[in-house]
């Protein structure tokens, strides 16, 4: 007999982490007990959820309490993590049962969406997740930007570690989370591992005072390379700032590897830069994030244009029902009593896609997603038209 169960604090390790060395690590590895005995603090307030039979773990999934925005709305966030059943108890409905307790627990606590990482998108789909857009990578020699070394900004950029610029940086990935779609903010007890390892510098551009621009990096080698994460800043001048920054490290690294969302162009930061800007998208190697609404609350309030249509939400527990989205005051007003002219059927992935701004209603249909008439796609693109969303601030 099999029960699931929450596990907090040091219980961790002898349940939920006894599943992580072999589902996620090289195996075997003489030190994973201890490292993971590491890690318990950036677990604290995860919720674990774990299936025991005679006493023993046989499956696990945990969720990270995060907060995302959603079209200028932030919201809470489960970011759903470490997902592992036994080797010996697979295919038997353990990860299954863990997703479907894991959403209602989540949103018991206020959570109205939910993100992963998937190692592949199909297991997903069927819990009504779809994918996001993949972030590039842009790879480049920096003499490649020395151009904009002749030009003198309004600005600065100040350079420290990250323990020593951490109020900082979180204080910028706060005001970032408050102004981009699909950006998402880490809890406190979760980003301190930034702040302990302290294996990053900060680069922080600031204009009067005020940051407009910011990037974590580390450089590998005299020559070697600078890895940059998220190209953050909220505005042009931030971005101008520190790409002048990145321009001062010529012959002192020979490539720049940086982070950059889908709508970034590289290729345009200097005339003549030579960049290579990638993205791929493989399983579960490098998969691009996954979301899903759960709950139709989610969409209540949020920017939209001026829409209106009936949904009929099919095959999901938590959405299942009949709703009309009126975007025609300017944000969403999600009741269950009205009705319009247009009606479409959708599986919580195809919302979820229309949602976030990454499908037409043309591409919810073409995937299987949802039936939507002639007239019903073109109140769901104006209600939710496409809106390219940053998921960054993973941390
Ligand atoms: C992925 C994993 C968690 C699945 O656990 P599980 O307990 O065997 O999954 P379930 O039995 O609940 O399967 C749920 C559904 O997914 C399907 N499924 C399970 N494993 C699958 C796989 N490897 N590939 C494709 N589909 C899979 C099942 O057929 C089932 O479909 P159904 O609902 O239509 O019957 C498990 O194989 C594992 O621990 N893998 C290694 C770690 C990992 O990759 N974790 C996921 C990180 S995102």
């Amino acid at each position: 007999m099999s029960n699931i169960r929450q596990v907090s604090g040091e219980e961790r390790l002898h349940t939920a982490f006894t599943l992580y060395p072999y589902a996620f690590g090289e195996t075997p590895s003489a030190g994973a007990a201890e490292e993971l005995r590491d890690t318990l603090p950036f677990h604290e307030d995860n919720h674990t959820l774990i299936v025991e039979e005679n006493g023993r773990t046989i499956a696990t999934a945990a969720a990270i309490p995060m907060q995302q925005n959603l079209r200028g709305t932030v919201l809470g966030m489960a970011a759903i993590a470490w997902v592992a059943t036994h080797p010996g108890a697979r295919r038997r409905g353990h990860s299954r049962r863990l997703m479907h307790q894991m959403h209602s627990d989540m949103l018991d606590k206020g959570h109205l969406l939910a993100a992963l990482y998937p190692f592949h998108p199909s297991f997903y789909e069927k819990f009504g997740y779809v994918g996001l857009l993949l972030n590039r990578t842009a790879t480049f020699p920096p003499e490649g930007l020395a151009p904009l070394l002749d030009v003198t900004l309004p600005g600065e950029v100040s350079w420290q570690n990250i323990r020593d610029g951490f109020e900082v940086y979180r204080a910028f990935l706060r005001r970032v989370l408050s102004e981009r779609h699909g950006f998402m903010f880490t809890p406190d007890f979760r980003a301190a591992r930034a702040r302990d390892s302290a294996d990053r510098w900060l680069a922080t551009a600031t204009v009067d005072g005020e940051v407009v621009g910011l990037l974590t990096y580390r450089v590998d080698g005299y020559g070697g390379r600078l890895h940059a994460d998220e190209l953050l800043y909220t505005t042009a001048l931030g971005r101008a700032l520190l790409l002048q920054f990145l321009a001062q490290h010529a012959y002192h690294v020979s490539r720049i590897v940086i982070t950059v969302a889908p709508d970034e162009f590289p290729e345009t930061w200097a005339t003549s830069i030579t960049v290579r800007t990638e993205a791929e998208s493989a399983f579960p190697t490098s998969p691009a994030m996954m979301v899903r609404l759960l709950s139709m609350d989610a969409l209540r309030g949020v920017r939209c244009g001026a829409g209106r249509v009936e949904i009929e939400l099919v095959d999901d527990q938590l959405l299942a029902g009949r709703y009309l989205l009126d975007g025609t005051g300017g944000t969403i007003d999600v009741t269950t009593t009205g009705t319009a002219g247009e009606k479409a059927t959708l599986t919580a992935a195809g919302l979820s896609g229309l949602a976030y701004g990454v499908l037409d209603p043309v591409d919810v249909v073409a995937r299987g997603l949802g039936e939507i008439s002639e007239g019903a796609a073109v109140e769901l693109r104006a209600l939710l038209p496409r809106h390219t969303p940053h998921a960054f601030g993973k941390g």
